[in-house]
C-alpha cells in the first residue's frame, strides 16, 4: 500500500521519552508537568461522572463550557465569540489543528509555517494534499522577517500558521508582529491558524497578543487552545477552537465526523473550574517562578541561555560545549549523562542545526535541582 505520509516517522517526543526510560534518564524532553492537576478539578470530574454526565456531549461541546470560554476570551481580549456558532470544544489542540487543516486545505494549497515548528502542522498539511512553505526563524531570538514572509506568498497560499508563545523557542509575537501579519493576510486574502496553547504562560509582565485582539485578523483566524497546558493535565486531551461563524461552520462539518463530540465529564468539570479566573491567571507567575529558579541553578553552566519569554520550555545553546549535531548531542546526554532533552533541528523542515536543545521546566523543584546538577557538570 502506498503511504499517505511516506516521510512520517515516530515523533521525537515518543522517541526521546522512550530513550529516557530505556537509559533511566531524567526526562526533560516531552512537554508535560511532573506534578498533579488541582485536586478540586479532579473532584469536579468525579462529580460529573457520578451525576450521570456519561453520554455524548453536544457536538460543538457543552454549552456551559462554551459560554465560559466566550466570557474568558472577552475579558482577556475584548472580542465576543458566539458560544452557539463560533466555539467548538476539541480533544486537545492537536485535534483542533488537524480539523482546521482538514476543513480548509485542498490539493495544491500552500501553507506558510514558521520553523522550528510544532511537529503536527506539516504532516496534517501533507495529508490533505497541501504544501508546507517554511519560513526559518533563527536562533537565538527567532524573530520573524515579515518581508521574507511576503516574498513566500504566492497565488496558491491559503493559510499562515503561527504559534505564540512559541514552542520550542519560548519567543512571543509582539503587537507589531501581529499588525504585520494582519496587514499581510488582508492584502493577500489569506486565512490564519493561530496556535495559542501557551496563552497563559507568559513571563516578565509581557502581554499575549492573541489573534482575537485584532479585528481584521480575528475575522480570518482559527485560534486553538489547550486545557492540558493550562491545568497540568496533558493526558486529558481537552482543548478548543475559536473562529468567526463562517469559518467555524466549515470546522464543525469536519469535527462532527472526526470525533463528533469530546469527553463529557471533563467538559462539565472544566465549565465549573473556569468560572474562577485565578485558576488560569495565576499560571504565568507559577511558571515564571520555575523558570527563574531553574535558570538561576544553571547560570554557571557552559550552556548559553536566552531566557524563555513564554511556554514551559527553555532553549539551551551547547555550541561552547560541543560541535556535535544536536541529535547526536541529545542522544549522548541521555545515554551518558542521564538527562533527556529535545534536539531542536527536528522542528526545522530543512534540519538546520542551531546547536540548541529544548528542556521542559514544568517540573518539581526536586527534579529541576537534579537536572541542574547534571547540566552544570556537562
Ligand atoms: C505548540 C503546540 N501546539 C499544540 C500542542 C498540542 O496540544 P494538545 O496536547 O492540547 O493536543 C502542543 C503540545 O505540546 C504544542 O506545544
Amino acid at each position: 500500500m502506498k503511504s499517505k505520509l511516506p516521510n512520517a516517522s515516530t515523533s521525537i517526543f515518543a522517541v526521546m521519552s522512550k530513550m529516557a526510560a530505556d537509559y533511566n534518564a531524567l526526562n526533560l524532553s516531552q512537554g508535560f508537568p511532573n506534578f498533579e492537576s488541582d485536586p478540586h478539578l479532579i473532584e469536579l470530574v468525579n462529580k460529573a461522572m457520578k451525576d450521570g454526565y456519561n453520554q455524548y456531549a453536544p457536538m460543538p461541546g457543552d454549552l456551559g463550557l462554551r459560554e465560559v470560554i466566550a466570557q474568558k476570551t472577552n475579558n482577556l481580549h475584548k472580542r465576543i465569540y458566539n458560544p452557539d456558532t463560533e466555539i467548538t470544544v476539541t480533544a486537545g489542540a492537536t485535534q483542533a489543528i488537524f480539523t482546521v487543516i482538514a476543513a480548509i486545505i485542498d490539493k495544491g494549497d500552500e501553507v506558510i509555517i514558521f520553523t522550528p515548528a510544532y511537529d503536527c502542522y506539516d504532516p496534517s498539511i501533507e495529508l490533505f494534499g497541501g504544501k508546507t512553505i517554511p519560513v526559518q526563524l533563527k536562533a537565538p531570538n527567532y524573530k520573524v522577517d515579515w518581508e521574507e514572509v511576503e516574498d513566500k506568498i504566492t497565488n496558491k497560499t491559503k493559510l499562515i500558521i503561527i504559534n505564540t508563545p512559541h514552542n520550542p523557542s519560548g519567543m512571543m509575537f509582539s503587537e507589531n508582529d501581529m499588525l504585520m501579519l494582519q496587514e499581510l493576510v488582508e492584502k493577500h486574502n489569506l486565512l490564519v491558524l493561530s496556535d495559542e496553547v501557551y496563552e497563559h504562560i507568559i513571563f516578565d509582565g509581557n502581554t499575549h497578543f492573541s489573534a482575537a485582539r485584532f479585528p481584521a485578523l480575528a475575522s480570518r483566524s482559527f485560534i486553538t487552545a489547550s486545557f492540558g497546558k493550562t491545568f497540568h493535565n496533558t493526558g486529558w486531551k481537552m482543548g478548543y477552537c475559536l473562529a468567526p461563524e463562517k469559518l467555524m461552520t466549515e470546522f464543525k462539518k469536519v469535527h462532527q465526523y472526526n470525533v463528533f463530540s469530546v469527553n463529557n465529564p471533563m467538559q462539565k468539570a472544566l465549565a465549573e473550574y473556569l468560572k474562577t479566573p485565578n485558576h488560569y491567571l495565576g499560571l504565568s507567575g507559577f511558571y515564571q517562578q520555575k523558570r527563574d529558579y531553574f535558570l538561576d541553578l544553571i547560570k554557571d553552566s557552559r550552556f548559553k541561555i536566552t531566557p524563555s519569554k513564554g511556554t514551559y520550555f527553555q532553549m539551551l545553546d551547547f555550541s561552547e560545549i560541543s560541535q556535535e549535531n544536536d541529535i547526536t548531542f541529545s542522544e549522548r546526554l541521555t545515554k551518558e549523562n542521564k538527562i533527556a532533552t529535545i534536539p531542536t533541528s527536528v522542528f526545522n523542515t530543512n534540519g538546520e542545526d542551531f546547536k540548541q536543545i529544548r528542556v521542559c521546566f514544568a517540573k518539581t523543584e526536586e527534579t529541576l535541582q537534579e537536572a541542574a546538577i547534571i547540566l552544570n557538570a556537562i
